[in-house]
């Protein structure tokens, strides 16, 4: 299946609805999208301290990597494959303090940066250990107070939100705290690629999002274009809430009301006066997706939730999205046109995708 897409807009087509139908593209992309890219693995608090571990699974339905998250004696971050190199077992089962990694089937220690450290039972192995008998490591960045991996990387993901952290410096991230209460996880019935579809558009705003609609001045909604994430330009209406944007920066003069970020392949930064409401889509099956809604609230700062809505647009996008699930199922759909002042996100999110996996 060849999914290519025009690159200019005027003419192109939106990605044939086999990429959303088929077992197989849906297969194709673990690899070829998802074990590539940089994914959100945890917040950095989980490992704020020296000697702390953090096992976790990566992607558990796309990719089921086993991983651990450690802090070493001298406080530099890894990320290690937490898949003891003798037989296989999970070497850390929880999270906590520890002085290595020890793995409970036959005894195997790592030092807490992945180095092997010792084994009973072991002597008179000839070539042994080899580097291939230390825990594999994965590559890990932090951002935001967020951390990062890659199984696979070809670009640091410091490069990747470069426009993202250029634009935003004068945000005090380092203060932002993760508020468990305003967090939510939504499982919609759609395929997770609609799901982005939907937010890489402002266009239905007006259609679907009346409470939004009032906050937002809908003609000056705006669209950039990075290699690797985009951005989408909501400007507040009179009155509404906006950033009080220092006046040496570009957008000073702007209502802005939200920056809202997307990062190749899924995840949403939602940037709000208030702080960061992360969106993470991930694929739970073909037409099944798991979106996880994580709040983190600058220090000093008023949550004004019922002025933001966040709540009420994510069921509203929800529904639209189902309904598309169902429409692309069409024998007379397959293919359709894109707004070339409104849908330039969702270009470049097909053309990312297609080439991806082509
Ligand atoms: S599998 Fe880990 S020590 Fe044997
Ligand atoms: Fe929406």
């Amino acid at each position: 299946m060849n999914f290519k897409i025009n690159s200019k807009i005027a003419t192109a087509e939106t990605i044939h609805t086999d990429f959303y139908m088929s077992a197989e593209i849906f297969e194709k992309s673990k690899e070829s999208i998802f074990a590539k890219s940089w994914l959100y693995a945890a917040d950095a608090s989980v490992i704020k301290d020296n000697g702390l571990i953090h096992p976790t699974t990566l992607l558990k339905h796309v990719l089921d990597e086993p991983i651990v998250l450690t802090r070493d004696k001298s406080g530099d971050a890894h990320c290690l494959s937490n898949v003891c190199t003798h037989r296989g077992n999970l070497v850390a089962q929880e999270s906590g303090s520890k002085q290595m990694l020890s793995c409970g089937y036959h005894g195997r220690c790592f030092h807490l940066d992945g180095k092997y450290k010792s084994m009973p039972g072991f002597e008179g192995v000839e070539n042994f250990p080899r580097p291939e008998d230390n825990l594999h490591q994965i590559a890990l960045e932090e951002a935001l107070g967020l951390l990062f991996v890659n199984l696979d990387p070809s670009i640091s993901f410091a490069e990747i939100i470069k426009p993202i952290t250029k634009r935003l410096s004068w945000l005090p991230f380092d203060t932002m705290q993760y508020v468990e209460e305003k967090s939510t996880d939504y499982v919609v019935n759609g395929h997770w690629a609609l799901y982005c579809d939907n937010y890489l558009e402002g266009f239905h705003v007006p259609f679907v999002h009346a409470g939004l609609n009032e906050a937002l001045a809908f003609d000056e909604y705006d669209y950039e274009i990075y290699p690797h994430c985009n951005l989408q330009l909501g400007v507040a209406k009179e009155g509404e809430p906006c950033f009080d944007i220092p006046n040496s920066h570009s957008d000073y003069g702007k209502n802005i009301y939200a920056y809202y970020y997307w990062v190749w392949p899924n995840m949403m930064f939602n940037i709000y006066p208030w702080g960061l409401s992360l969106n993470l889509i991930e694929p739970l099956g073909l037409d099944l997706t798991l979106v996880r809604f994580r709040t983190y609230q600058f220090e000093g700062t008023e949550f004004d939730w019922t002025a933001n809505q966040i709540d009420i647009t994510e069921l509203e996008d929800e529904a639209v999205v189902e309904s598309v699930q169902e429409g692309i199922k069409s024998r007379f759909y397959t293919k359709g046109r894109y707004s070339a002042s409104m849908e330039k996100c969702v270009h470049h999110f097909h053309q990312l995708l297609a080439k991806a996996i082509t």
